[in-house]
């Protein structure tokens, strides 16, 4: 992740667009004498040429985690915490993910539509140009048919929307454990693969929300109707989430803050990538955790995602690999690969084109700094450090 020379390239090189795709990455001189024979005084009639003053080009970014659509406002809960309730406590008393259920599940699809637009501008001004979106604040078939069908209306030019049925976020409060597990089991979930509603299953597997036991039923029972699963797991404490992640083969494991090294070793050997989110421990006034630096150490594979929900309200990758890079001494250029290249790999199956880098026959998805350096990408945690972004091409 950190290996400039082979990921780098030196400057004075230059990018072909056409039809969208990235047509050519090679030498300025030669694709001007190539493509711009009428080359003088920096324009040419023959093709638009877009002189970026030697900054940096990055990919397009990747956010892999997001809970993008929901209403409500929990701001309140912040004091709660300083007052020494728990996110456990706090759930327990009415606040939490059932809160933001019951506003959700008032809002139209259309607002929803709405509100996805506007959050995606915003993710786009941090040069995102892939997301992925969960459901998981509707908690009934309606309002989780209703979810995703609003995220599936939202890729545009703009932004691909991959969207992932969290049905298994939280128990509703007006059904038990068990009559919700046969709704998931027996209602939801064969909604979603027949409507073709969702590209994964997610499950917040966590001691008080969903045991192993019923993650990996309801893993499997997607597994059977062709929906693979990307999850939370380890996100209080360890309770073997990421080994059950790795055994089930899930594409991704996310949150993993307190997952043990063996289980970290287990997953980056059976291709199940770990996805940090640092920006819900920073939110909730919790310490980052060891595991980016364990993975670090260790040469194992680990992507960063923003987590976006009504906690953790930021949409910016550039600010989540902040906090990687200036308060765990993460590698920016490490960073980067973990918000492009890595977390791409666990969304391309679902894609056209294969995303999170720049090669040629790829999707013209690029950043343009506002800096020479590569390393800038994550220096500026409050303002965007992006430039202009082009989005299959077009310019965002
Ligand atoms: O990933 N932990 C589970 N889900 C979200 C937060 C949910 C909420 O508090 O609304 C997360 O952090
Ligand atoms: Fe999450």
């Amino acid at each position: 992740m950190s290996d400039r020379e082979n990921l780098v390239l030196e400057p004075g090189y230059a990018i072909l667009i056409d039809k969208g795709l990235i047509s050519k990455v090679a030498p300025e001189e030669e694709i001007i004498g190539e493509y711009a024979p009428d080359f003088s005084n920096g324009k040419s009639d023959v093709i638009d040429l877009l002189d970026v003053n030697g900054n940096a080009i990055i990919p397009g970014l990747v956010d892999c985690h997001t809970h993008l659509l929901w209403t409500g406002d929990r701001s309140n809960e912040m004091n709660l915490r300083q007052n020494g309730s728990t996110y456990q406590e706090i759930s327990a008393q009415g606040g939490g993910i059932n809160r933001t259920v019951t506003s959700t599940r008032k809002a139209s699809k259309q607002e929803l539509i709405s509100l996805g637009r506007e959050r995606l501008s915003q993710a786009s001004t941090y040069g995102t140009t892939t997301i992925e979106a969960k459901s998981g604040y509707g908690l009934s078939v309606d309002s989780e048919i209703k979810l995703l069908e609003a995220s599936s209306a939202l890729t545009n030019n703009n932004c691909n929307v991959l969207p992932t049925w969290l049905g298994a976020h939280d128990c509703p409060k007006d059904k038990s454990k068990q009559e919700y597990m046969e709704e998931l089991i027996n209602v939801q979930l064969p909604i979603v693969c027949e409507n073709n509603l969702a590209k994964w299953v997610d499950v917040f597997c966590e001691p008080g929300w969903f045991n192993l036991e019923e993650t990996e039923s309801i893993v499997n029972a997607a597994k059977e109707l062709g929906l693979k699963s990307r999850l939370h797991v380890d996100e209080f404490v360890d309770s073997n989430g990421l080994n059950l992640a790795a055994e089930l083969g899930s594409a991704s494991a996310d949150h993993v803050g307190f997952s043990n090294s063996d289980s970290r070793e287990k997953a980056h050997v059976s291709g199940t990538m770990q996805v940090f989110l640092p920006g819900t421990p920073y939110v909730l006034g919790k310490d980052l955790g060891n595991g980016i630096n364990d993975c670090l150490d260790n040469n194992w594979n680990f992507s960063l995602a923003t987590d976006f929900n009504p906690n953790c309200q930021t949409l910016s990758l550039p600010f989540v690999a902040s906090l990687a890079t200036h308060r765990l001494g993460m590698d920016p250029l490490a960073a980067l690969v973990a918000c492009s290249r890595n977390p791409a790999s666990t969304l391309n199956s679902e894609l056209k084109l294969n995303v999170g880098s720049i090669y040629e026959g790829g999707p013209a998805d690029i950043n343009i700094l506002k800096s020479k350096f590569v390393d800038y990408w994550c220096q500026t945690p409050g303002i965007s450090p992006i430039e202009k972004t082009f989005s299959s091409g077009s310019i965002v």
